[in-house]
């Protein structure tokens, strides 16, 4: 009798079924390692994704461009899994014999792990499947260009991705977590980041006789203090919105007010609802502090990603499926990230979580994602095909 509910605590493990696969997925990983491709370039990625779901009898579909969908066994979907396929314009200094051979090109995000990860999951569902019915689908999104903005994944969720999907669930690699370990967090576990650029424009003149002038050096220094102290006092302070600028300029000489300046900076959030909102009020607040000065504001928002949110029951089903397939100890709290991940488009109308996957060797040397010399333990791939399978599976109906 197999059950794979939450209450369960001794659901089966999946790790014999991945057994016999895992050789080749580990192979499989480090071909993409070796062949990493930007954003929106998936295509090699993409065809060998497609050949091998093909080849385990599985009926995969492109998606226009590059990526892949596929959705295993029959009936209703329990979930979706989501692991994206791009790599960074890095060049690799890890001096692995399977480094990039595509120069200045890397997986120094680990997204190739996170490829063979959904791999993995599909090959091994699918020996399951066909051993006895899964009694639902679990759908494997491979998903094109994560490292853009805002994100290949609109992309996916244009295409349908998301028809008839209940939820979602994914994993990040993460160099502070101890391979052998899993990091989650329910809520925000990632943040937002926008940009903004302000162009003032006005009468200049002489800085005697500001009356006559439209002096928007004044003007800036207001939006540059007020902006920010008006938001943390519209918007609740524990969504941490932070306006912070990062460039202001205007003028050239000491006694003569411009007709132009500019000024920057970013917009950053640790929260989905406050995000939203603080992207309302941000235009009214720069045009109402500007407004007494007279000066013409043009107001440039450049939206990144909204944080990956994620929901109590799918951040316990994670947790479950680690603790049965990892050991009891294999669980330890994420903290927030400041950095953005797309994966949050996808949870705009479902819910869903995204879990961080350990890749740290104890003891080991100490590495950071985006840096061309990022080494993942090998060992953490087996570990999120197990957990991210069985999570998927207790959200399909008890099988007997
Ligand atoms: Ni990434």
């Amino acid at each position: 009798m197999r059950n794979y509910s939450l209450e369960t605590e001794h659901a089966e493990s999946v790790g014999p079924w991945l057994e016999p696969l895992l050789d080749e997925v580990l192979e499989f990983r480090r071909d993409l390692h070796a062949h990493p491709e930007l954003s929106f370039q998936e295509h090699r990625t993409t065809g060998k994704i497609f050949d091998r779901l093909v080849m385990a009898g599985l009926s995969p579909r492109r998606l226009e461009g590059t990526g892949v969908i596929v959705d295993v066994g029959s009936g209703p979907i329990g979930t979706a899994l989501r692991g994206d396929i791009d790599a960074l314009p890095i060049i690799e200094e890890t001096g692995l014999p399977y480094a990039s051979r595509n120069h200045g090109v890397t997986h120094g995000c680990g997204h190739d792990f996170h490829t063979a990860t959904m791999l993995g999951i599909a090959l091994m569902l699918a020996e399951m499947d066909r051993a006895q019915p899964l009694g639902g689908t679990i759908r494997i999104i491979f998903q094109p260009a994560e490292e853009t903005m805002p994100g290949g994944a609109l992309a996916c969720i244009d295409q349908g991705a998301l028809d008839g999907v209940p939820r979602i669930m994914a994993l990040h690699c993460d160099p502070r977590v101890e391979v052998g370990k899993i990091g989650t967090r329910i809520g925000a576990i990632t943040s937002a980041s926008d940009t903004i650029r302000i162009e003032l424009s006005g009468r200049g003149g002489h800085t005697s006789r500001p009356h006559l002038t439209e002096d928007l050096v004044f003007a800036l220094a207001q939006i540059a203090v007020n902006v920010p102290a008006v938001l943390s006092r519209r918007i609740d302070v524990r969504s941490g919105v932070s306006v912070v600028w990062g460039q202001i300029s205007a003028g050239a000489a000491p006694n003569a007010i411009p007709g132009s300046g500019v000024m920057s900076g970013t917009m950053r959030c640790l929260d989905r609802e406050a995000w939203h909102e603080a992207g309302e009020l941000l235009d009214r607040v720069v045009k109402e502090v500007a407004a007494p000065y007279g000066v013409e504001v043009s107001l440039e928002h450049t939206r990144g990603v909204p944080p990956v949110v994620n929901s109590e029951h799918e951040t316990a089903l994670i947790e479950a499926a680690a603790r049965a397939e990892l050991g009891p100890e294999s669980v330890v709290l994420a903290p927030q990230s400041m950095g953005g991940e797309d994966f949050a488009w996808f949870l705009q109308g479902i819910p869903g979580a995204l879990m961080r996957l350990g890749t740290h060797v104890p003891g080991g040397e100490e590495y950071d994602l985006h840096r061309g010399d990022y080494i993942v333990d090998e060992r953490a791939l087996a570990n999120g095909i197990c957990v991210l399978g069985a999570a998927a599976l207790r959200t399909l109906p008890a099988r007997s």
